[in-house]
């Protein structure tokens, strides 16, 4: 999917986002956000979306968050507006392919659903890790393909439609794998049919 194709899929995505895909994939996303809130300091979630997160979020931690769709980005603040969620320091437009911000700047960048979507998720999450502090942490949470089962059957047959649903259903895991100075210190599969995966890399430093 080229950056075009991502805009337009998630210009329609956004009304729909949080009762649909967002709904079937809340139980991911609530893990992830239970570790982070057992960490410390600023935490960049990089894909925001429409902000599912940001609610769950302690209050301690300083959140800062990024997408290249406005509109799923204005869904976000709205919530931040609704909500008051003052830990909330900064939703921002921005490619993660180039993400505008100096090195060694987080304690925790978090990618949920976010690498079987992007183009160049080699380039992303290289820049994940550039921006992340010394010591600290590269979360990263996705659906990741299958090599044998049902699964991996509906998984290739979905493939072909990616620009439609908005992310490619046999995201290849080593495609994010081997980023220097990011170790792999956990990785944990999830319910529905343990389809979702928690990463959770260490910055050397
Ligand atoms: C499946 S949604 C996940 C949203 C959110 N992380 C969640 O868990 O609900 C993927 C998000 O990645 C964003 N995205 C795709 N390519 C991007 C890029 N190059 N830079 C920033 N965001 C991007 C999309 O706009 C979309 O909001």
């Amino acid at each position: 999917m080229d950056i075009e194709a991502v805009d337009k899929s998630y210009k329609r995505w956004a009304p729909i986002y949080d009762n649909t895909f967002g709904r079937v994939t809340g139980a991911g996303r609530r893990r992830a956000v239970r570790y982070i809130n057992t960490r410390e300091g600023s935490v960049l979630e990089v894909g925001v979306g429409t902000g599912l997160t940001l609610p769950e979020y302690e209050p301690h931690l300083r959140i800062t968050g990024m997408d290249v769709s406005r509109e799923m980005l204005e869904k976000a603040r709205a919530k931040v507006t609704a909500q008051g969620l003052d830990h909330v320091v900064e939703l921002r437009d921005m490619d993660a392919r180039k993400l505008d911000y100096p090195d060694d700047s987080f304690d925790i960048v978090v990618g949920m659903y976010l690498v079987s979507v992007v183009p160049e998720p080699e380039k992303v999450i290289r820049e994940m890790a550039r921006v992340c502090k010394p010591g600290g942490e590269v979360l990263i949470l996705n659906h990741f393909k299958r090599e044998s089962g049902v699964l991996a059957v509906l998984e290739r047959g979905a493939a072909p439609l990616a620009n439609l649903l908005g992310w490619h259903s046999d995201f290849d895991r080593d495609r994010i794998m081997g980023v220097p100075g990011l170790e792999l210190e956990e990785s944990t599969n999830f319910p529905p049919f343990g389809m979702f995966t928690f990463l959770r890399f260490r910055k050397a430093g």
